[in-house]
């Protein structure tokens, strides 16, 4: 299928995990993708740019550097000619009570979670107002529309991330672009890979299809979200977590 042919697609974090899966699916399908990377994991980067081949371009960014943020899609911009997705990635989980919670923690998931998809949603917003077209997709979470014990921050920064996408639709549905969540549950992935068996078991128990989802079945409803098959789907949070929350 190349659906895709000819669109510019940014994905943040697209070195592993889930954005990996996404920058592999958007390729797959015939965009064009400027992948970022934590500066640091150059190496893993460079193996999915190898990957797509042509159609992939490779760039440092930490997006909890705001200016950074605008700066980096002005220059995909001028690189690719054009932005048409946008899919915010990029995320940190640091877990625990808030009895004992550190002001720098917070600020840390917060400002990685939902700063930076906020400063990356303005700097896309500009060339995407100009074409008259565009799709935001934003990785949300499972926690951040029921909760998480020990996940507190976390979930504030995903539940923050829902709010800002559905505003963000309203203010620019007239423009013909359109703005949505995935909500993921528990993928196995880096990012959960560091859970203790018991805690996964657990987890594997509350999944009505019985086991954790994959990055390719994110990857999936990513794309979709962006594509034409979701032309009149904004300001919404699309659940996939194996029916662990309806
Ligand atoms: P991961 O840890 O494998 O990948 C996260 C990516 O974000 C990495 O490439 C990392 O380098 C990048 N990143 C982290 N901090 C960054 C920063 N300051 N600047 C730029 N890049 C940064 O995690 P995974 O599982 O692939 O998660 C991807 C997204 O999906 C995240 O937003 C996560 O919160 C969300 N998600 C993941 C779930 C899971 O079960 N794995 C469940 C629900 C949501």
């Amino acid at each position: 299928m190349n659906d895709f042919a000819g669109k510019t697609v940014l994905v943040t974090g697209g070195s592993r995990g889930i954005g990996r899966a996404c920058v592999l699916e958007f390729a797959r399908r015939g965009a064009v993708v400027a992948l970022t990377y934590y500066p640091g994991n150059e190496a893993e980067a460079q193996e999915v740019g190898q990957l797509v081949g042509a159609n992939a371009s490779i760039w440092p960014l930490d997006v909890v550097d705001t200016k950074a943020c605008t700066q980096l899609v002005e220059e995909v911009v001028k690189k690719h000619e054009r932005l048409d997705v946008l899919v915010n990635n990029a995320g940190i989980a640091i877990d625990g009570l808030v009895m004992r919670f550190r002001d720098e923690d917070w600020d840390a998931v917060l400002d990685t979670n939902l700063r930076g998809a906020f400063a990356l949603c303005r700097a896309a917003t500009r060339p995407m107002l100009r074409q008259r077209s565009g799709a935001i997709v934003n990785l949300a979470s499972v926690v951040g529309e029921m909760g998480n014990a020990g996940q507190t921050a976390y979930s504030a920064s995903k539940a923050g991330l829902i709010g800002l996408t559905k505003s963000l639709a309203r203010e620019l549905a007239s423009r013909s672009i359109r703005v949505n969540a995935v909500a993921p549950g528990f993928i196995d992935t880096e990012m959960t890979a560091k859970l203790p068996a018991e805690t996964k078991e657990k987890m594997v128990a509350s999944i009505a299809l019985g086991r954790l989802g994959k990055v390719e079945d994110i990857a999936r409803a990513v794309v979709f979200l962006a594509g034409e098959g979701a032309s009149y789907i904004t300001g919404e949070v699309l659940k996939v977590n194996g029916g662990m929350y309806m």
